[in-house]
């Protein structure tokens, strides 16, 4: 076949250039061109023809087919919960994520327990060659007859191969080292992992295999530079977490086919990731009973509630400006509730250092938490201990009112269930359902009202 021809597009005014050119002459732009392939809008107008030689055609909706559809469900629920309920076929799915956070592992245990489904799992990497793969295969005790490994980067032999072998499951990992041999822009380039992806779509969705791949996370926070792949895929999950911490946590960004609000926890082993159950634990253990700066709040991980400790540590300035540092908080939320406490509890908190924490190395960011941090300040500021059998929930006005917050009823089930004997929620979400038995329930309707019940 002949090598098909290639121009540089500007991504910004659509200038056309047949070599690379720094500036577009078209709007005066810096770095905007990226290589397309001459005719690609022509290409994506011909019909979607599976490897059978199946064409699509336009179906009355009573009458698709849908004995493919029901999801298919991995062996860590973790996984099945964050997808939606399990993997629909045929999508495309993309697992991002820094390096070294545990993504090949993870794509190599659900590899493994998908093709003990009997279904064939074609796993491609780009990044380790088979022998590698095999030793790590071997600690996570993953084997299966119907795993094939398959260390590749062109994506013309990738075609061919699952043409081949004609998997259910195709891991790519991972896209910046997967390249279009007719595009000339380097290996993990934007024009490179655009059109890799775009083919990875085009075999999905018309031979109705899933395709996972894997993205490493630049710096910037986006795969692959520009985000330019969320848009092109089904689901984006990110797995993230703190490299000192061995929890990792799952989350979906995008999701046509489920809530983007869900989350797994997993604890990175020697054996490979296991799954979380019950995550309020983890992050509770380590907790002193009677120490000062310290509260627990119920937070919602999407449908999810997790108990955490909030941390703080009031100490005297010593020279210049007051520091804050918030780890797992938002800055501004902080400094907030600082402010509150100080014009309407008579706080004087402006020659004081503080340091704020979401202990366990999670970050919590809904409005429920206010409640927690301006408890936590104010024991650690008047050296004064809560009661370690205390939860609390409640977002803060700058009125210093304790405002309602969501799925009271699924934040005081979870503090009881875990043994707490009190909850402080808004005096507000006290109507309209029955807390549990063996918790005891404290309406607070302002801040001041909340610090004279707690500290007395
Ligand atoms: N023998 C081992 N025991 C425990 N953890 C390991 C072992 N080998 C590797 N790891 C963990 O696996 C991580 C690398 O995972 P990997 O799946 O290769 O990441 P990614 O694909 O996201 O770059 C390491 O950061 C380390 O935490
Ligand atoms: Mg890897």
């Amino acid at each position: 076949m002949a090598k098909a021809k290639t121009q540089f597009v500007c991504q910004n005014c659509g200038y056309v250039s047949p070599r690379f050119l720094g500036r577009c002459p078209g709007c005066g732009q810096w770095n905007t061109l990226v290589e397309e392939r001459v005719g690609a809008e022509k290409e994506n107008h011909k019909a979607r023809v599976s490897f059978e030689g199946k064409r699509a055609k336009p179906q009355i909706l009573s009458e698709v087919d849908m004995s493919e559809a029901p999801r298919i469900k991995t062996g860590l629920k973790e996984f099945n919960r964050v997808l939606g309920g399990g993997i629909v076929p045929g999508s495309l799915v993309l697992i991002g994520g820094d390096p070294g956070i545990g993504k090949s592992t993870l794509m190599l245990q659900i590899s493994g327990q998908l093709s003990e489904t009997k279904r064939r799992v074609l796993y491609v990497s780009g990044e380790e060659s088979a022998a590698q793969i095999k030793m790590r295969a071997e600690r996570l005790h993953v084997a299966s007859e119907n795993f094939y490994l398959f260390p590749e980067t062109d994506m013309t032999n990738i075609q061919d191969a699952i043409k081949e072998v004609k998997p259910s499951f195709v891991i790519i990992d991972s896209i910046q080292t997967m390249q279009e041999p007719d595009i000339q822009s380097a290996v993990g380039s934007v024009a490179q992992v655009r059109e890799v992806t775009a083919e990875l779509m085009q075999i999905a969705k018309t031979n109705n295999i899933t395709i996972f791949i894997v993205g490493h996370v630049t710096k910037g926070g986006a795969i692959a530079g520009p985000k330019i792949l969320e848009h092109m895929v089904d689901t984006v999950l990110y797995f993230e977490g703190d490299l000192h911490h061995t929890y990792r946590i799952l989350r979906a960004a995008k999701n046509r086919f489920g809530s983007t609000n869900e989350l797994g926890i997993f604890e990175m082993r020697e054996s490979g990731l296991r799954e979380v159950a019950n995550p309020s634990e983890i992050f509770l253990e380590e907790r002193l009973k009677d120490a000062t700066g310290s509260a627990i709040v119920v937070s919602m991980e999407g449908t999810r509630p997790i108990l955490v400790e909030i941390q703080a540590l009031m100490t005297p300035t010593t020279y210049g400006n007051a520091k804050r540092t918030a780890t797992g908080l938002d800055h501004n939320r902080v400094s907030l509730i600082m402010a509150v406490l100080e014009k309407r509890a008579n706080f004087l908190l402006q020659n004081q250092d503080a340091y704020l924490k979401a202990a366990g190395g999670v970050k919590l960011d809904e409005p429920a938490i206010d409640l927690a941090i301006a408890i936590s300040i104010a024991s650690s500021y008047r050296n004064i201990g809560t009661d370690p059998m205390d939860a609390f929930v409640g977002e803060i006005g700058l009125t210093g009112e304790v405002r309602r917050v969501s799925r009271i009823e699924q934040r005081v089930a979870e503090a009881q269930k875990l043994g707490f004997k009190r909850i402080y929620i808004p005096k507000n979400n006290l109507q309209g359902w029955t807390p549990p038995t063996g918790i005891k329930v404290v309406g607070v309707a302002t801040l001041s009202d909340a610090l004279k019940r707690v500290f007395h």
